[in-house]
């Protein structure tokens, strides 16, 4: 057996050397290991062998099936690198001196508008903050006055990965960790992408933008709050908009409001945008509940403060005339290629 193994190493070792491509490192391995290969034939005839000879024989076959499967691996890995070395060789035959296209691209109509909002809220004194994407439960419902089994969770249908932490349901989900990170007072907005598992429509969609809003300071009431929104919202649209205010309930603020504006679509006459109510949901706000800025190490008999959690895509669809949202996330060039870099 010993020199009937010896003679198929020596044939595998020759047929191994000249493989020029997976496919035929693929035939070899079939050839060898495959079901009906040698090593299963060789494996077959142990059979009609007895006793020890049937042990020593089958731990020679197996020392042959192991170093036949790591050489057809390296050999694998060494004509992937070779491969890659080709087209890396390939890549660099590329012209660089041509003229580039054309089109040189253009902002997603989203960052246009965040752009616009964080000008115009940093000439209002307010830091620019960044916030992952994955938090935790803590950050995204504990910290704000939502606890385990509280109704309200079931306002923001939630992707919950394998470790128990979140994809953001809202940007209030960094307040808490922006009101420790400054303490008070502070002025603070901070934008970013949101996940919910929505049924999508004109104006919901699954992963969405927000841009929060913070202000803590001391004697901060709710007409500051409106002062503010009125400025964005006149900023931003330079002219008049309708809004209303309306009370609206979220456990973080205390009292809560929703803040909806006319819809610029159909001027308020009724749309698929807008679901036919002439309004858009953009812009809740209230007053931070104490117990919010107080697990957020700030001192409740010193601060008041206002948060305010802007509908950013929404607020584009409005800026842009955009009326279904399902446009801004569909990465359709013929619509995006509209908005020039601002
Ligand atoms: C919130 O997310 C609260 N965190 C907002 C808040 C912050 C309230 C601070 C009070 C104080 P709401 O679920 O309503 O609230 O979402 C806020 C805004 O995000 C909505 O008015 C809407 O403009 C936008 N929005 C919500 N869900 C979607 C969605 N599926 N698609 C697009 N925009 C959405």
């Amino acid at each position: 057996m010993q020199e009937q193994l010896d003679a198929l190493r020596a044939v595998f070792q020759e047929k191994l050397a000249t493989c020029a491509d997976s496919a035929a490192l693929e035939s070899l391995r079939v050839e060898f290991l495959g079901k009906k290969g040698h090593v299963a034939g060789l494996m077959q005839n142990l059979r009609t062998l007895s006793g020890n000879e049937k042990k020593d024989t089958g731990q020679l076959i197996n020392i042959f099936k192991q170093e036949a499967a790591n050489g057809i691996g390296e050999k694998a890995e060494t004509l992937q690198s070779e491969a890659l070395d080709r087209l890396v060789q390939s890549a660099k035959q590329y012209d660089t001196s041509l003229p580039s296209s054309k089109s040189l691209g253009s902002y997603h109509p989203i960052t246009l508008v965040q752009r616009e909002l964080e000008q115009i809220f940093i000439t209002m004194g307010f830091a620019v903050e960044d916030y992952n994407e994955v938090v935790d439960d803590y950050q995204c419902f504990e910290s704000l006055n939502i606890p385990e089994h509280h109704p309200a969770r079931d306002m923001q249908d939630t992707y919950y990965l394998d470790n128990g932490q979140v994809l953001k349901t809202h940007t209030s989900a960094a307040q808490n960790a922006i009101m420790r990170k400054y303490g008070a007072p502070l002025r603070a907005i901070f934008p970013g992408r949101c996940f919910r598992n929505e049924a999508v429509d004109a104006s919901h969609d699954n992963t969405f933008f927000q841009m929060e809003g913070i202000m803590i300071d001391r004697d901060i009431s709710i007409s500051n709050l409106i002062y503010f929104m009125k400025t964005m919202l006149s900023e931003v649209f330079q002219k008049d908009i309708k809004v209303r205010l309306r009370p609206g309930f979220f456990p973080f603020v205390e009292p809560g409001f929703e803040l909806d504006i006319n819809c610029l679509i159909c001027g308020g006459e009724g749309c698929s945008t807008c679901k036919q109510s002439g309004w858009l949901e953009l812009c809740p706000c209230g007053m931070i509940h104490p117990r919010v800025l107080g697990m957020g190490g700030v001192d409740t008999e010193e601060y008041t403060g206002f948060a305010f959690g802007l509908g950013l895509t929404r607020l584009a669809m409005m800026r842009y005339g955009i009326r279904d949202i399902r446009d801004l996330n569909a990465g359709n060039l013929k619509v995006l290629s509209q908005f020039v870099s601002a």
